[in-house]
């Protein structure tokens, strides 16, 4: 690893923060005299590099809970390397707390960094944050001022427990409120579940949405190596904290921006990266939108084509065994990446190192049973594929690993419910006539619809299906779903019903016929017949009339083009803030 205080220190003139601190004049002056306001001494920070500690720390959030404290290991880092901390709080993404979704504000913390890191004297970032969409956020905001950053995942909670059994958070919560609803356990063991289920800071420790940003973050360069999968109350997490804030100074002498780092062929290896951990579908959304900002094209196709190239390597729940402390100590994502060194782009460089072939050097699997050789896969191909057809001309996916192989190839009449309230309210009403082979639709449930495609994509299976025995059913939405789900759903249907995508159009009755293997979603109804329908629909009214949400609605995208906001992700030229 570079040390970054052998590097050559620049200029400290040359500093984007000098024109804050060292120039002449007025202003100068004022700031000098305010940073004495601070408690520090000239000779503290002038002429260093000065360093933005974004904090996604907040009271209500349990997965950034510990980054308070974490902060001041990053803070140590930055001192001893020569430069000048500053934290600044920014907004908390909490998944399990902020309604409707925290899908609603991740452009916003993604605005919020980049104006934060453009308006103030920055010369480079850590970026604190792991909880579902902080990670995405925090990267496509400092991709766009294009400073150089480091991402410090706030790493997986300790693993679940109850009685004998070790739990995975979002997973084993659904389990156990199905077995809750089919009657197999009582309120007695739910009272003890609650205690079990998250036992400690950090973020969701199955292989969800949360470990599969922060692996794609890893696997993009841009967090120090292994850092993705160290406990969050694991010592070695202050130290990881701390060597992220040595190795920032060192970047900003180097002038070592995003933009060298975030390169297609950073995202394609990213992309490999969550297929083959069998991550969370949320990826294939949030690496789109992150590419959009590095200047990268990044498509469904992409991944559809890169899925056929990776088996799926990670025994990680949901769609397998282990959580993600099996997978720190079988090696982590150095070892796991260097099993698909055959796929990766070697010569790229990393925050932490020259070319990723440096930074895998040496990395061994510990385990085999958690990180599988290639000779033994848990599936043979990626574990997302995209669908076409008549219902999703823009695509849609589905996380086939995660569903009972004997739905993939499915044909069966539809039930439609119009919005999730309703879907709620009725899905147990037995003159609905669902059963096993029922095809369940959700609609206005997209990034417009939703808004911001909450995760309603897992939707229940009718209690009394539960009661024989069915655990899986074919279910479509224009809706995401959580990193910790399973089952036959598709998601991300595009363009959304909302907009006028074809999935307005099914009706109850209409016979929908889903082909994994073929990626093809098909609504067995004519375009004769579906054009006549067409004609006959109008749009929802809006749901928002002011505010944050009416922006929202105005300038989200659709999924398959990574729901960010229109002006956000175009190109053009930002006036530097200090130019006047
Ligand atoms: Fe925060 Fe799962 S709820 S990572
Ligand atoms: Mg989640």
């Amino acid at each position: 690893m570079s040390d970054p205080r052998s590097d050559g220190a620049r200029d400290p003139e040359s500093l984007r923060s000098h024109q804050w601190y060292g120039t002449e004049g007025l202003r100068s002056f004022s700031h000098r005299a305010r940073t004495r306001q601070l408690g520090y001494l000239p000779e503290e920070h002038l002429g260093k590099p000065v360093i933005a500690v974004l904090n996604t720390w907040s009271d209500i959030n349990p997965c950034h809970v510990h980054l308070r404290d974490r902060a001041q290991a990053v803070k140590r880092g930055v001192w001893q390397a020569g430069g000048f901390p500053l934290e600044f709080p920014v907004s908390t993404l909490s998944e399990t707390f902020q309604k409707p979704t925290p899908m609603l504000y991740r452009n916003m913390l993604a605005m919020e960094t980049e104006e934060l890191l453009r308006s103030y004297p920055v010369d480079g970032a850590v970026l604190l944050g792991g909880c579902d969409k902080s990670t995405p956020a925090l990267l496509m905001g400092a991709a766009s001022v294009d400073l150089p950053a480091v991402f410090v995942p706030a790493g997986p909670m300790l693993p679940g427990h109850w009685r004998n059994e070790v739990l995975g958070s979002g997973t084993d919560m659904w389990k156990y409120w199905d077995d809750r609803r089919a009657g197999l356990i009582g309120d007695a063991e739910l009272a003890e579940l609650e205690n079990g289920l998250a036992r400690s800071p950090g973020t969701c420790m199955t292989m969800g949405t949360a470990s599969t940003l922060t692996a794609a973050a890893e696997a993009l360069g841009v967090t120090m190596p292994g850092a993705s999968s160290v406990p969050a109350v694991d010592s070695g997490h202050d130290r990881m904290a701390a060597a992220s804030g040595r190795q920032i100074v060192g970047l900003v002498h180097r002038d070592l921006r995003l933009s060298r780092i975030l390169t297609r062929a950073a995202y394609e290896d990213a992309v490999a990266t969550v297929l083959a951990l069998g991550g969370s579908t949320n990826a294939v959304i949030h690496l789109i939108a992150m590419a959009g900002r590095s200047q990268v094209r990044l498509t469904l196709d992409d991944f559809d084509r890169i899925a056929r190239t990776v088996p799926v390597l990670a025994n990680l729940r949901p769609g397998g065994q282990y959580l993600m402390e099996d997978f720190h100590f079988a090696g982590g994502l150095p070892a796991f990446l260097a099993q698909l060194s055959d796929v990766l782009h070697l010569d790229r460089p990393t925050v932490a190192h020259d070319s990723l072939r440096e930074q895998l050097a040496g990395a061994q699997v510990h385990n085999r049973e958690v990180i599988r050789p290639r000779s033994n896969p848990l599936a043979d191909e990626g574990g997302v594929a995209v669908l076409r057809g008549n219902l999703c001309p823009d695509g849609a996916v589905i996380k086939h690993i995660a569903a009972e192989p004997h739905l993939l190839r499915h044909t069966g009449p539809a039930v439609v419910f119009d919005d999730y309230r309703t879907m709620q309210r009725t899905i147990n009403d037995p003159s609905l006539g669902i059963t096993a082979d029922t095809v369940l639709v959700l609609r206005n449930a997209g990034p417009k619809g939703g808004p911001g495609m909450p995760e309603y994509g897992m939707l229940p299976i009718p209690d009394h299906l539960l009661k024989e025995g069915v655990r899986d059913m074919v279910r479509i939405s224009d809706a995401r779903m959580s990193g910790t789900s399973y089952g036959t759903c598709v998601l991300h249907v595009a363009p959304e019903s909302y907009v006028g995508g074809p999935l307005a159009l099914v009706r109850t009755g209409d016979v929908i016929t889903l082909d994994v293997a073929a990626r093809s979603l098909r609504l067995e109804v004519s375009d004769e017949e579906l054009e006549r329908r067409r004609g006959e629909w109008s749009p929802p009214p809006a749901k928002y009339q002011r505010g944050y949400g009416a922006l929202y609605s105005e300038q989200i995208t659709q999924a398959d083009t990574g729901c960010d906001f229109a002006f956000l992700s175009r190109p053009g030229e930002v006036p530097d803030p200090y130019a006047g």
